[in-house]
């Protein structure tokens, strides 16, 4: 059931390393809590925030039993609002990542891997793109992204904590929410993501493309325990390459508001070194499925 969730995280690993004691205070937590919040220990407020997102679970559990009831996966009117990509701007997407325009800055060479930057027009955060050869094949690879067990997200994202699909919004698309963990007394990232698995058949045989967009949905408010970082745009790429049936091309590509008040310029230096960690991870853990 949550098979997406955890693409949300993968471009977190480094928002959780940094760390920072984020400011967030929110008018629906401050209900849920309130009274709480002065005489308990905050290991009750901890249980507390559990039992909200095992509410928000349940809710979530709830209405898939309603789309299974009215026998088809429409999303409720309520989720409406929410949008899937169409083909036309998977592809879209996928091209802008991919160019080879000259506002992408070479930054980072390891092995195969390479790391590229570049400024947004509008935006604090860079854009951040990895591209690579992987020793597994494009079948691994897109299974271990797809697969929902908090162990396999794990073993290419050390720091995800849990996550869960809040809706689905088309057949191909969900509303994903994950958190990662965070060391004390830095404050941990949550996550609420749109995120859609495309194939890409123009791209090669078997080519796949995950692609992620932060969103806003009413029966998820922001917890004061987490600060929400954005993932404003996201996107794994992973296409055969030819000849050798054993390896992927994988290209990953993210611009991600960490929020809080870690400065962006740090923000965009680490996100450039985590991504070579997280191919190397994830080359890794997929070699395992083959
Ligand atoms: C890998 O994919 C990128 C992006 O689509 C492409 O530019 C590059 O040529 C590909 N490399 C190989 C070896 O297939």
């Amino acid at each position: 059931m949550a098979s997406l969730s955890r693409v949300t995280c993968c471009c977190l690993v480094a928002l959780a390393a940094a760390g920072s004691p984020g400011v967030s205070l929110q008018p629906r937590h401050e209900r849920v809590f309130a009274g709480a919040r002065e005489g308990l220990t905050s290991s009750a407020r901890w249980l507390q925030l559990q039992l909200d997102i095992l509410q928000l679970r349940v809710q979530a559990c709830g209405r898939r039993i309603d789309c299974l009831l009215s026998a088809s996966m429409a999303p409720r009117p309520a989720d409406g609002v929410l949008q899937g990509w169409d083909e036309a701007s998977a592809y879209a997407t996928v091209e802008q990542s991919t160019s080879a325009d000259s506002s992408w800055e070479l930054k980072l060479t390891s092995g195969s891997v390479r790391v590229w930057r570049r400024s947004v027009p509008g935006s604090k955060v860079n854009e951040v793109r990895a591209n690579g050869i992987i020793d597994a094949s494009p079948k691994a690879v897109v299974s271990l992204l797809c697969d929902g067990d908090a162990h396999a997200i794990r073993s290419y994202n050390p720091l995800y904590a849990e996550g869960f699909d809040v809706c689905r919004i088309d057949h191909r698309t969900r509303l994903s929410y994950a958190s990662v963990k965070a060391f004390f007394p830095l404050k941990p990232r949550d996550t609420l993501t749109r995120v859609a698995i495309w194939e890409l058949p123009r791209l090669g045989s078997g080519a796949t493309a995950l692609l992620l967009q932060h969103a806003e949905h009413p029966d998820v408010p922001v917890y004061s325990e987490y600060v929400r970082a954005k993932i404003l745009r996201g996107m794994h790429l992973i296409q055969p390459v030819e000849g050798c049936p054993g390896k992927s091309n994988f290209t990953l590509c993210t611009q991600v508001d960490a929020g809080g008040i870690i400065p962006s310029f740090v923000m965009n230096i680490i996100t450039t070194q985590d991504s070579l960690q997280f191919m190397d991870r994830l080359e890794k853990a997929a070699a395992q499925r083959e």
